[in-house]
């Protein structure tokens, strides 16, 4: 009874949480900003407002992005001609990645994509998520790295993953998303950059080392992890015209957004309750604080973000310009009305502070005034759905309409 009682209390909580509060971001996305006027035209907003921002981000938030890099494919492998109804492709990775001076080389990784068949040039939704690219592409002819544990080794674990985060945590509808005529790309990003704060820390550390002020994060590091995929997949004839789509939950949804804010190959963004450090803004916040993630996650970001903690007032960006960076292309910020801590309010009132630079570039942002409406054909699209933290059975059908309303 007790058990009931506390989780009525929250949802109520939720729902209270949830009531669009009228605060729009600020400061306004195209206002004054670091000595810069006012912007009033699409060429101002690309050549001084866009490099202004993405700066901004990389000093107070992400740390620096690497100045430039470069893919190498060590080889590629048709694995499967039949697989999931589709063509399973494996390659293998190694990148170098340059910052000022210093230039490294990554861990060698592999990408895994499968292609709907007779589709030319399908779209590809690049993923990353929690769990090796096995447990994304559940084939036996994946490679297996040692010492990276796979989420769906059965049993009671695997059992009350699904039950807790939903059946499509750790595994996407691979044979729905063909159907619907995408293709799916995945690395996994701790093949590169461990999602933990001392090897995590040290990798970084040693990938950018050298560098004055902010140290490459994790989360930057992993939407670097998009771009790869992307010059893999523009080097391949069999994809070089496919559109791409960067999909991700939580800190992965974090990634996904960085990674289209930077990268404008990036055709359109899924960011599924990405949260704090992701679509939320850094004011007026509910949910998880700035002092609570960099604490936990100190990897994950520059340790400016970290010094902000408590002055997010004094921030020159909140996170309603990084969604501004990626108009005048599609997102999808996926929220649900009980995840508080991914704070829903706080990402609709950052797309609320996005959409002017929507309308700016001539297309038209946000088409909802309230959180619970759904326009999957608005080039920023809000889903809400019941239930909390995870990627649940409702969660692929709504992505794939969105995906369908701009691809089709
Ligand atoms: C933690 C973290 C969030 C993150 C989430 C996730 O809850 O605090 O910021 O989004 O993990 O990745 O599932």
């Amino acid at each position: 009874a007790l058990a009931a009682i506390t989780s009525c209390a929250k949802l109520t909580l939720a729902w209270t949480d949830l009531k669009p509060d009228g605060i729009v971001a600020s400061p306004p996305v195209l206002g004054a900003f670091m000595g810069q006027s006012e912007i009033t035209s699409a060429a101002q907003w690309q050549v001084t407002r866009v490099p202004a921002l993405r700066a901004a981000f990389e000093r107070e938030v992400y740390g620096d992005m690497p100045d430039d890099y470069d893919v190498a494919v060590l080889s590629r492998t048709m694995l499967d001609n039949d697989a999931f109804g589709g063509q399973l492709i494996e390659y293998k990775l190694q990148a170098t990645v340059v910052f000022g001076e210093v230039v490294n080389r990554t861990n060698p990784f592999y990408m895994d994509v499968v292609l709907p068949k007779g589709v030319e040039q399908p779209p590809i939704i690049l993923m990353e998520t929690f769990c090796p690219r096995w447990d994304t592409i559940p084939h036996s002819a994946v490679t297996r790295v040692d010492g990276l544990n796979s989420c769906m080794s059965g049993g009671i674990g695997e059992t009350v993953m699904s039950y807790v985060f939903g059946r499509y945590i750790a595994t996407p509808p691979i044979e729905m998303i063909l159907r619907h005529g995408y293709g799916v790309a995945t690395t996994f990003p701790s093949e590169f950059v461990a999602d933990n704060k001392e090897e995590g820390l040290k990798t970084l550390e040693a990938l950018s080392v050298g560098r004055d002020g902010a140290r490459w994060g994790a989360i930057g590091a992993w939407a670097w992890g998009f771009s790869a995929m992307v010059d893999v997949l523009e080097n391949d004839p069999a994809t070089a015209a496919s559109s791409v789509i960067s999909w991700g939950h939580s800190r992965y949804g974090k990634s996904a957004l960085v990674a289209a804010a930077f990268d404008e190959r990036i055709d359109a963004v899924i960011a599924h309750q990405s949260g704090t450090g992701g679509a939320s803004l850094n004011r007026e916040k509910k949910g998880e604080t700035v002092a609570a993630i960099t604490k936990t996650y100190p990897h994950w970001f520059a340790s400016s973000y970290a010094h902000m903690a408590g002055r997010e007032q004094k921030m020159d960006v909140d996170q309603h310009q990084l969604l501004a960076l990626v108009a005048p292309r599609p997102v999808l910020l996926g929220n649900a009305r009980r995840d508080v801590w991914s704070d829903p309010n706080g990402a609709f009132r950052a797309a609320q502070g996005a959409d002017p630079a929507y309308e700016l570039l001539g297309v038209s942002g946000l088409s909802q005034t309230r959180l619970d409406e759904w326009v999957p054909s608005a080039e920023l699209a809000f889903w809400l759905r019941p239930g909390t933290h995870g990627v649940v059975k409702e969660d692929w059908p709504a992505f794939l309409e969105f995906l369908d309303a701009h691809f089709d």
